[in-house]
Formats: structure tokens, C-alpha cells, sequence
């Protein structure tokens, strides 16, 4: 623990965030005050075509985050340790849903430790969000479902008018 001792604790919250869920809200407010600064920093990924582009998905983030004084939002390219050593940061922050999601966290947060230097802080998602995932959103809002429980209001708006078909 002398890592986070010896300097304010800067974190980094990774993620793809295509689109952002009430899940991804809630270990972004649980995990906030953990933290000096925390920057939610999205992976401009140029292999996936995603549903909404990137600049959408700050802007989606820093609205419904507005409460939330010591978070900030941006894009990142490349690899995660270089990005996190340009900012300055010495954590970061993942959530876990359920023990599938464990294998993949585990060898992404052993690589960073190693490749970086760099801890991964991990919060158990909130159960109510447990079963939610961006992937599912997706599918349901493309299928015409309603997804405005599952996603911020903001992100819900967006998402209705993307796909004007919902129920
Ligand atoms: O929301 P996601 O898709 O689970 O987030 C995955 C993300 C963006 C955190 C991960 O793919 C990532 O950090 N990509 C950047 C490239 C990198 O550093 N890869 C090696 C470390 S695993």
C-alpha cells in the first residue's frame, strides 16, 4: 500500500462505455470518492465499429456524471500503462459483475502490473446492475426493446432516438 500512500490517489475507470449503463454509473459514484481525481477514459477502439462515437459517449458520461466533482472524462488510444503514465495515475478501476467476468479481469489487470507498474482497484458491481452489460443494451434497443431502466436518462433519449421503433 506504500504506492498509494506516498501521492494523492489518481485513478483511471477504462472502458469501452458503448453505451454507458446505469451499472457503469454506479461504480463510477461508489468509486469516485476513493479516489483524489478519477478520469473515466474511453478506448477509441478503430477495429469495432461502435454504436455511438466516441465524442457522444463523453458527452454522455460527463452529463450524467455532473455530480460528481473529481471526475473527469476523455478518450484514450493505445495501451492503457502508456495512457496512464502520460496522466499520472496510479490506479485503476474496473468493476466485476459476476465470477465470469473474474478470468478476463485477472489477466488484464496482472498484464497492466506488469507491462506498467500500475494496480488495478477492483469494485464489485452493484447487484441491482450485476446482470447488465453494454453488448445486451445493444441488442435489446436494436431489436426495439426499451432500455430506459437499464441506462441513464440521457443515454435512454439518445438511444430512442437512434432506433425510433422502441416500444
Ligand atoms: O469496457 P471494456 O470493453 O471491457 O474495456 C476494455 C478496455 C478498454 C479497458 C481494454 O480493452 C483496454 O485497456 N484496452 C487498451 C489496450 C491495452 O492496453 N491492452 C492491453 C491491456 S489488457
Amino acid at each position: 500500500m506504500a504506492l498509494f500512500a506516498s501521492r494523492p490517489l489518481v485513478g483511471i475507470y477504462p472502458g469501452s462505455f458503448d453505451p454507458p449503463t446505469n451499472g457503469h454509473l454506479d461504480l463510477l459514484s461508489r468509486g469516485a470518492p476513493l479516489f483524489e481525481r478519477l478520469v473515466v477514459a474511453i478506448l477509441r477502439n478503430t477495429q469495432k465499429e461502435p454504436l455511438f462515437p466516441v465524442e457522444e459517449r463523453i458527452q454522455m458520461i460527463r452529463e450524467a456524471a455532473s455530480h460528481l466533482q473529481n471526475v473527469e472524462v476523455e478518450s484514450f488510444e493505445g495501451l492503457l500503462v502508456d495512457y496512464a503514465a502520460r496522466r499520472g495515475a496510479n490506479a485503476l478501476l474496473r468493476g466485476i459483475r459476476a465470477v465470469s467476468d473474474y478470468e478476463a479481469e485477472l489477466q488484464m489487470a496482472l498484464l497492466n502490473r506488469r507491462m506498467g507498474g500500475i494496480e488495478t482497484i477492483f469494485l464489485m458491481a452493484g447487484e441491482e446492475f450485476s446482470f447488465l452489460s453494454s453488448r445486451m443494451i445493444k441488442e435489446i434497443a436494436t431489436l426495439g426493446g426499451d432500455v430506459s431502466s437499464f441506462v441513464p436518462a440521457g443515454v435512454a433519449a439518445r438511444v430512442r432516438k437512434k432506433f425510433p421503433a422502441q416500444r
